[in-house]
């Protein structure tokens, strides 16, 4: 876990256009490094809709979207077409300005049954994407930080999905217990990229903690991630930065 962290490159930015900016090129790095399809896990919540919006904005005719597969680390179980929809986020910041194809979108079904989504979703994954170590392998997994430490829908009072033997489960918010179908750390630190995108003076107390090694961070679900033949990077604007060591700079 330590050596992850230490391994991890960290890239402080100054704002969330500079942040964005940062995150294309390494998007366009791991495209052109890609042989065919490129298979990228989207994180959901707030802090990813100014960097879709971003992309969709500047790099709409830039980027070679029909080699891009879309998938999510997580998703509510609610309706696609509802507010909580990590889907219906990414559609209405990034989809539907750049046109991407349906066929190219392999969306969590929130609006199954929890328990059988988990399975399908599962079987998605394995029939869509090349594996490695026995399991499917992203190209990219795009990751945010809860206040709590908690990543993908991996809460900290469920920190045993991090290492559920199943690539994905079914995991409830603690506060509103809230149904979740997320993607588990097996599949997580297998992948060949895995980016934290965190931003906002909120979440600089927990950056804190997982950076700098502080606090009894092992009892934080994103202090695990340790992509052991892929690389971690933490993508971060100086706001969130606020409580790192200088030794992290
Ligand atoms: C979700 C996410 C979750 C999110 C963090 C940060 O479905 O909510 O996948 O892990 O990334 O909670 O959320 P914010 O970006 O809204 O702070």
């Amino acid at each position: 876990m330590t050596g992850s962290i230490v391994n991890s490159k960290i890239i402080i930015s100054q704002s969330a256009d500079e942040l964005s900016e940062n995150f294309v090129h390494l998007l366009l790095n791991g495209l052109k490094g890609s042989k065919e399809n490129f298979h990228i896990a989207l994180s959901g919540g707030s802090t990813p809709k100014r960097v879709f919006r971003y992309i969709a904005d500047n790099y709409k005719s830039e980027i070679e979207w029909e080699s891009i597969k879309f998938y999510w680390g997580d998703e509510r179980c609610v309706p696609p077409d509802d507010i909580e929809s990590n889907y219906k986020m990414s559609n209405d910041n990034l989809f539907s300005i750049i046109g991407i194809p349906e066929k190219n979108i392999f969306r969590i079904a929130g609006e199954n049954d929890p328990a059988i989504e988990a399975v399908n979703y599962s079987n998605i994954l394995k029939g869509n994407i090349p594996e490695f170590n026995g399991i499917p392998r992203f190209d990219l997994i795009m990751l945010g930080l809860g206040e709590d430490g908690h990543t993908a829908s991996i809460f900290p009072d469920s920190l045993n999905l991090f290492e559920e033997k199943n690539i994905c489960a079914v995991a409830e918010h603690p506060a509103t217990h809230q149904k979740r179908i997320t993607i588990t750390g097996k599949i997580i630190n297998n992948a060949k990229q895995v980016i934290f995108i965190v931003t906002g003076s909120s979440k600089s107390g927990i950056v804190g903690d997982i950076l700098n090694r502080k606090n009894d961070y092992g009892k934080y679900p994103a202090s695990h991630v340790n992509p052991a033949q892929g690389e971690l990077i933490w993508m971060i604007d100086s706001s969130a930065a606020g409580r790192l060591n200088h030794s992290n700079d």
